[in-house]
């Protein structure tokens, strides 16, 4: 068991060890009692057959049975004895009972409290973590651990801890008091032991390793789930239902092959502990008529040392459940834990509260994503002065998008500085940086809520009002027409139900109710034919006529209000200027100049 996820297991049940603390000694009560059962059998035995050896000894019986003499003196001394012990048996069960339902409200009740706030930590983390972990760590993998595996755990710390108690406790109570019987027969009674602890040692480490491997199958055969519920319309698009269909039976049998060694495993286990089990038992009856035939035994201790070894052997099969469900939690923990010792974003000690003007300067920025060969940004350097408009253009993978990222600190560049008001990136936190820059995101995603909740998210004090007037000046107020929920219409899973043109619009009008100075239009009209675009960009152009801002595109009519451009290529500044310099000089910009213009106004009229 690995140490990181024994101390999250100890920190589960330490959350609330006062209530498994009491838990566990109701249940230690519970044993108790249940051992208690077979001696009142072993009594009433022995006194019935004392009575019918001698008569006489009624007086005696008195003397050693509390409260029995009423029953004695007034009724048939058999049927007495016999009402007198069936009435505690019945309490002795009764009170049992009562005891067993508390325990395990308790208890349940402990781990589902301590369960929901794991599952509220490790989201939490989740949130806190870098975003090249979300690279390495699948969507299907990361689903599948916050949800089954902490269900795995929960299931083993509600059912099999009480289990474990429950069979230690049984082992060490019905040990005492067979000791007490005979020393001899207890030995006997359990000969047979090493071969069961050895037995379940093995079993247990087989059953981890096996788990393992079906549990990691189970996460790729999630994310082709996800990947193909997400990617339902580019499937159905290509017509390839049948070669999704294919991939996924591929990985079901997989995790098909991974179950059946686990069943086998304990096909073989299962019998032979059954075997160990029955043969001890056997093996302890079997001399325990041999030693009462000698004499050492009393008829009721003979027969209460066969409902002890019963009682005590019995249980001990369910170790091979326990085992199974300790491997599978184990495991469980392991995957939660590698999620949780994932390292949180790092941020520095500065915390400049100061107000973003919107000055900014990279200043010779180079900057590889982690695990990547090839340099993303290479040796970058510009300046954009506050309220400046400026544009960045350059082919698919130039390194475009990577300047907003850097921006907005989700990475750090790995040698220049970026400077925000002349000051380092660095000296301001992250959360402050995100709060206080606006970027609509290249594919912005929606969430599955209302337009309203997902326009509110960066602006929680909007009022309805204040969310038309940003639908308007993105050109998607008409959106609301369509509906009679208007602003309280859903919006499906990522926005599943809206044209590509109506959530880029709606990220818009996102982007346009944040407070800033500071926007980053990542691309964000490229599905938006000419004549919405253009008079989108207008009202962008009045609304953030004293900002700072950063047009990244690839369409020459999505930058016109830029001041300057920025020709990105392979990671490198390959161009800085005004669009009448760039459009005189050989370059990307004059090459998609004349591709895009071609027999058109030229495209500087729009605006
Ligand atoms: N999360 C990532 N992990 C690893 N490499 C990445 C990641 N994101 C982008 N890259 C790589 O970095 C380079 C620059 O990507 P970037 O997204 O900045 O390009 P871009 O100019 O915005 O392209 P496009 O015009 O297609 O949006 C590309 O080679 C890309 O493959
Ligand atoms: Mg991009």
């Amino acid at each position: 068991m690995k140490a990181s996820s024994l101390s999250i297991l100890v920190k589960i049940l330490g959350q609330n060890k006062w209530f498994y603390l009491f838990s566990s000694a109701l249940f230690i009560l519970v044993i108790f009692l249940r051992t208690l059962e077979p001696k009142v059998f072993q009594w009433l035995t022995d006194e019935l057959v004392n009575l019918g050896k001698s008569p006489q000894s009624i007086d005696k019986i008195v003397d050693r049975i509390p409260m029995m003499e009423f029953l004695l003196r007034n009724f048939n001394p058999f049927v007495s004895i016999l009402v007198y012990f069936s009435v505690l048996y019945i309490l002795i069960t009764f009170t049992r009972s009562v005891v067993v339902f508390s325990a395990h409200t308790i208890n349940a009740y402990s781990t589902e409290n301590a369960l929901s706030r794991l599952r509220n930590r490790l989201f939490s983390h989740l949130q806190g973590i870098s975003m090249h972990h979300y690279v390495h760590h699948s969507k299907g993998e990361i689903i599948q651990r916050s949800t089954n595996d902490l269900e795995v755990v929960k299931n083993f710390i509600q059912n099999n801890i009480v289990e474990i108690i429950r069979i230690s406790f049984m082992v060490i109570f019905s040990v005492s008091i067979m000791i007490r019987i005979n020393l001899l027969v207890t030995l006997v009674s359990l000969c047979l032991m090493p071969f069961v602890v050895f037995l379940s040692f093995r079993f247990y480490k087989k059953e981890k390793k096996i788990w393992e491997k079906h549990e990691s199958e189970s996460d790729l055969l999630n994310n082709i789930i996800q990947e193909n519920i997400q990617g339902i319309r580019t499937i159905k698009a290509n017509a390839k239902e049948q070669m999704a269909i294919n991939a996924f039976e591929h990985q079901n049998q997989r995790r098909l092959d991974a179950g059946i060694k686990h069943i086998e495993l304990h096909c073989i286990y299962w019998p032979a502990m059954n075997f160990l089990v029955f043969l001890q038992i056997v093996i302890s009856n079997l001399f325990g008529v041999y030693m009462t035939s000698l004499g050492y035994l009393t008829i009721g201790e003979l027969l209460g040392v066969g409902i002890i070894v019963n009682m005590m052997l019995w249980p001990l099969r369910q170790v091979s459940s326990v085992l199974t469900n300790l491997s599978m939690a184990m495991v469980a923990l392991q995957r939660i834990d590698e999620l949780l010792t994932l390292p949180s974003e790092e941020d520095f000690d500065f915390n400049c509260k100061a107000p973003l003007k919107g000055e900014i300067e990279f200043r010779n920025v180079s900057f590889q994503y982690p695990g990547q060969k090839k340099f993303a940004l290479k040796n970058v350097s510009f300046h954009i002065n506050a309220g400046e408009k400026i544009a960045i253009i350059g082919p698919t993978g130039s390194g475009k998008s990577t300047i907003g990222k850097l921006l907005l600190r989700l990475y750090e560049p790995n040698e220049g500085t970026i400077l925000i008001d002349n000051r380092d990136i660095r000296t301001y936190s992250k959360a402050y940086l995100r709060q206080h820059v606006g970027i609509a995101l290249q594919n912005s995603i929606m969430f599955s809520a209302t337009i309203k909740e997902n326009l509110g998210a960066v602006n929680p004090s909007a009022d309805n009002s204040m969310l038309y007037t940003a639908m308007e000046k993105a050109s998607i107020a008409g959106l609301l027409e369509q509906s009679e929920k208007g602003l309280h219409k859903m919006i499906g899973e990522k926005g599943i139900n809206l044209s590509g043109g109506q959530k880029q619009r709606l990220a818009l009008s996102r982007l346009l109710l944040k407070k800033t100075d500071l926007f980053i239009l990542d691309d964000v009209t490229s599905y938006i034919d000419e004549q919405n675009e253009q008079a989108i960009l207008k009202s962008l152009k009045t609304h953030m006529a004293d900002c700072t801002c950063i047009i990244i595109s690839h369409k020459l009519s999505s930058i016109l209000f830029a001041e300057k451009i920025i020709v990105l290529n392979q990671g490198l500044v390959q161009q800085v200027g005004n669009r009448d310099i760039l459009v005189n000089t050989d370059g990307y910009y004059n090459i998609i100049y004349n591709l895009q213009t071609e027999g058109k106004v030229p495209l500087k009229e729009f605006i």
